[in-house]
C-alpha cells in the first residue's frame, strides 16, 4: 500500500511517501480502507517531537528516543472497514468509520483495537468531512466540558478561533447556551459568524485585554496570551484556559489554586471512544459542522504540513486518499 514514511524526526522535508505492507489485524482489531485523512497540528508537532520543555522526554520515551518507533504517522481517519481480527464485535465489513488512531493514519489501511478512538460515521458525511471532526471536536469537547467546566449563559472568549479546535470550540460553546466572543485573523469572520460566534474581533487590530467587556472564560485555542492582561478581563470565578501550554503555563495553574479570584487552567484531551460517540451525536443533531479549509492529495504530504507549520491553517487539512464517497 502507498503510505507516508517517517524515518526521522524534522522538518516537512523528513517525510517521504513509499511503499508499506498491508497490515494484517489481530484480535480485537480491524482493518479500515482510509479514504480521508487529516495532517493536524499534532501530526505537525510529533513530526519533529517538539515538545515544550518538560515535555520533549515524554515524547520521544513514547515515539522512539533518537528516531520514530513507528514508520507512518497521521491520526485522524475516515474511511470503510475491510478486515476483521478474530473476537471483534462492534464492526463489521463495510462499516463507513471515523476516529483518531495512535498512530498510522496517512496510509491507505490502518489497522487499529476496536476499542480505540472509533466509531460508525455520522450520518450523511462524505469520508473527508468526517476525518476532519475527531481532533479539533474531541478536544474542543473536553476542553469546554471537563476542564472550563462551562455553565449555560457564560461569556466565552475564544482566541485562535480559526484553527481546527477554534472552530470547533465556537459551535460546542454555542450549542451549550454561552456567548461567544472569537477572536481571530479578519479572514476567518465569516465562517466564524456563520459557526455562532456573537462577536468576532480581529486580532491584528483589537486589544480583547483592553476592552470594557468581561467574559467568564477565556480560552486560549493557541497560546501566547498573558495571564495578567487575561486576569484584568476575567470575571471574579472566570478561567484563562490554555489547550497550548507550557511549563510556565502550568506554574500559573499551580499559583492560581493558591489564591482567590480566577483560576488558570491547562489540560489534555484523550481520544476516547464514548466522547467520538457524543460528537457523532453532535453532528447528527446539527450542532456542529466539520470545517475544512484546505483539500491536498497523499502526494502533497509535505506541502501540508508546510502549510500547518505556518500556523495559519483554517479548520481542518484533509487529505484526500481514495476519491469518491
Ligand atoms: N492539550 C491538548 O490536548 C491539545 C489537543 C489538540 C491541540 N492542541 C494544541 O492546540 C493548538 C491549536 O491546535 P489547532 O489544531 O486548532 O491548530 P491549527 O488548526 O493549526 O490552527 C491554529 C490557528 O491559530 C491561529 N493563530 C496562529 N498564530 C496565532 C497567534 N499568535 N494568535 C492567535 N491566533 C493565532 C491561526 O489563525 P490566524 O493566524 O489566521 O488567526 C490558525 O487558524 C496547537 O498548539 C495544538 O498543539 C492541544
Amino acid at each position: 500500500m502507498q503510505a507516508v514514511l517517517w524515518r526521522r524526526y524534522g522538518a516537512p522535508e523528513s517525510l517521504t511517501l513509499g511503499e508499506a505492507p498491508i497490515p494484517e489485524p489481530g484480535p480485537g482489531e480491524i482493518r479500515i480502507r482510509v479514504h480521508a485523512t487529516t495532517v493536524t497540528s499534532g501530526d505537525a508537532r510529533l513530526r519533529g517531537c517538539q515538545g515544550a520543555g518538560i515535555f520533549w522526554l515524554p515524547l520521544r520515551l513514547a515515539y522512539g528516543l533518537t528516531r520514530p518507533r513507528h514508520p507512518i504517522p497521521g491520526m485522524e481517519f475516515a474511511g470503510v472497514v475491510e478486515a476483521l481480527g478474530a473476537e471483534v464485535t462492534g464492526f463489521t465489513i463495510g462499516d463507513r468509520v471515523f476516529g483518531l488512531a495512535p498512530r498510522g493514519a496517512h496510509a491507505e489501511c490502518l489497522v487499529m483495537a476496536e476499542t480505540g478512538c472509533i466509531a460508525r460515521q455520522p450520518a450523511g458525511l462524505s469520508h473527508a468531512e468526517a476525518a476532519a471532526l475527531p481532533f479539533g471536536g474531541l478536544t474542543a469537547l473536553v476542553f469546554l466540558r471537563d476542564v472550563a467546566q462551562i455553565r449555560t449563559g457564560e461569556h466565552i472568549l475564544i482566541h485562535g478561533a480559526g484553527g481546527a479546535v477554534g472552530v470547533h470550540l465556537v459551535q460546542l460553546a454555542r450549542h451549550f447556551g454561552l456567548t461567544v466572543t472569537a477572536v481571530a485573523s479578519a479572514r476567518h469572520g465569516l465562517l466564524l459568524r456563520s459557526l455562532g460566534a456573537d462577536v468576532v474581533l480581529d486580532r491584528a487590530a483589537e486589544d480583547f485585554t483592553a476592552g470594557a467587556a468581561r467574559y467568564d472564560i477565556v480560552l486560549d485555542a493557541v497560546g501566547g496570551t498573558g495571564a495578567q492582561a487575561v486576569s484584568r478581563v476575567l470575571t471574579p470565578r472566570g478561567r484563562h484556559v490554555f489547550v497550548n501550554f507550557g511549563t510556565r503555563d502550568m506554574g500559573l495553574m499551580l499559583a492560581s489554586r493558591l489564591r482567590p479570584g480566577p483560576r488558570v487552567l491547562c489540560g489534555y484531551a484523550p481520544g476516547r471512544q464514548a466522547d467520538l460517540l457524543t460528537l457523532r451525536d453532535l453532528v447528527e443533531q446539527g450542532a456542529i459542522r466539520p470545517v475544512i479549509g484546505h483539500r491536498m492529495p497523499l502526494t502533497g504530504i509535505i506541502a501540508a504540513h508546510a502549510l500547518v507549520d505556518s500556523g495559519r491553517k483554517q479548520g481542518a487539512l484533509v487529505i484526500e486518499i481514495l476519491s469518491g464517497g
